[in-house]
């Protein structure tokens, strides 16, 4: 071999070599720097409403370079969501957004993460007695209270409803109730027809009770949905029952079903929440803890915006 031959080898098979080393330690797990994991736990999977919450998760996950995990149970089971935190914390992520079923029975769970030193914020649903470091999300006494003057003012001040709320026991729904009933007193002639009904956030639920609600009280005029299978669950029935415009539909959340239901005229109104907002900055404010950098206040309201037939359009959320 002449010497330039040796030369011309060389000058082709470095450059080879660097390049299959680079690969190499690139697909060697030890080599690649691991992402943190963060997880966000939400009352239960499935239901459309936490897509706006993943979504904004996964933009926060992006920006941050970390990764977004977002796991709960499949119903609104306080048991076993309370286990899949623990199981969070035994796999060592870095930081825990949660929307407590329960807000009592979080409370051990949190305060065990944060003792471990993962930093825990709840949002869409508070547990405002434990230790977690920040709520983020919609203020639902206030945002109940809207809902109240709403369905009034569809129903023109007078006549029989129903509440159809989620889980008993989940905070945020419960503050809603209070609102709402609130905003109600003003109206006299309003009469909540029976007790609040819980569909336990199942859309299949919500349109049973429906139906039967508006067998067993043929005054019925109107449903108040308190979280986002509600009011649609309601309008199915409403519609079913040829009912539509003389049973008033108001509820939470803007999903693409409610909002077919708005432009049909079988729901009035929708409160709509930001849980994209919610996700996005649940993660940040996790990131950030990590960085101690303690958020500068605990509760982070997330708004809300009222959506009828008339606003339809110009309200459609764009989530990038
Ligand atoms: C509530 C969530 C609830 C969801 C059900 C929303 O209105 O904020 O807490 O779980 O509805 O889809």
């Amino acid at each position: 071999m002449t010497v330039a031959r040796v030369r011309r080898a060389w000058r082709v098979s470095i450059p080879l070599l660097c390049g299959i080393l680079i690969l190499v330690s690139f697909l060697m797990p030890g080599c690649r720097k691991k992402k943190e994991t963060y997880a966000l736990v939400p009352k239960s999977i499935g239901q459309i409403y936490w897509e706006g919450c993943r979504r904004g998760m996964e933009k926060a996950a992006k920006e941050e370079g970390i990764k977004g995990y977002f796991t709960g149970p499949a119903t609104t089971d306080i048991a076993k969501q309370i286990d899949i935190i623990e199981n969070l914390i035994v796999q060592g992520v870095k930081g825990i957004g949660i929307s407590p079923n329960d807000p009592t029975a979080v409370k051990d769970v949190i305060a065990r993460a944060m003792k471990q030193g993962i930093p825990v914020v709840t949002f869409d649903s508070d547990s405002p007695e434990s230790n977690r470091m920040a709520y983020i999300g919609t203020d639902n006494e206030a945002a109940g209270r809207v809902a109240g003057e709403t369905l009034a003012k569809f129903m023109g001040g007078k006549g029989e409803f129903v509440i159809l709320t989620g889980g008993l026991g989940a905070h945020n729904l419960n503050l809603r109730i209070k609102g709402f009933r609130e905003a109600i007193k003003n109206f006299p002639e309003m009469k909540e027809a029976t007790d609040e009904q819980p569909d336990d956030d199942d859309s299949e639920k919500a349109t049973a009770i429906a139906e039967n609600l508006l067998i067993s009280h043929p005054n019925l005029a109107g449903f108040f949905g308190v979280s986002a299978p509600g009011a649609p669950g309601a309008a199915r029935a409403v519609k079913d029952a040829n009912k539509v415009g003389k049973v008033i539909v108001v509820g939470f959340d803007d999903t693409p079903e409610c909002r077919g239901y708005i432009k049909e005229g079988v729901i009035q109104a929708t409160v709509a929440q930001r849980p994209f907002d919610m996700g996005y900055r649940a993660i940040k404010v996790l990131v950030e803890a990590n960085k101690g950098n303690k958020p500068k206040t605990k509760i982070i309201d997330t708004g809300v915006l009222v959506i009828t037939k008339d606003n339809l359009k110009e309200t459609e959320q764009k989530y990038d």
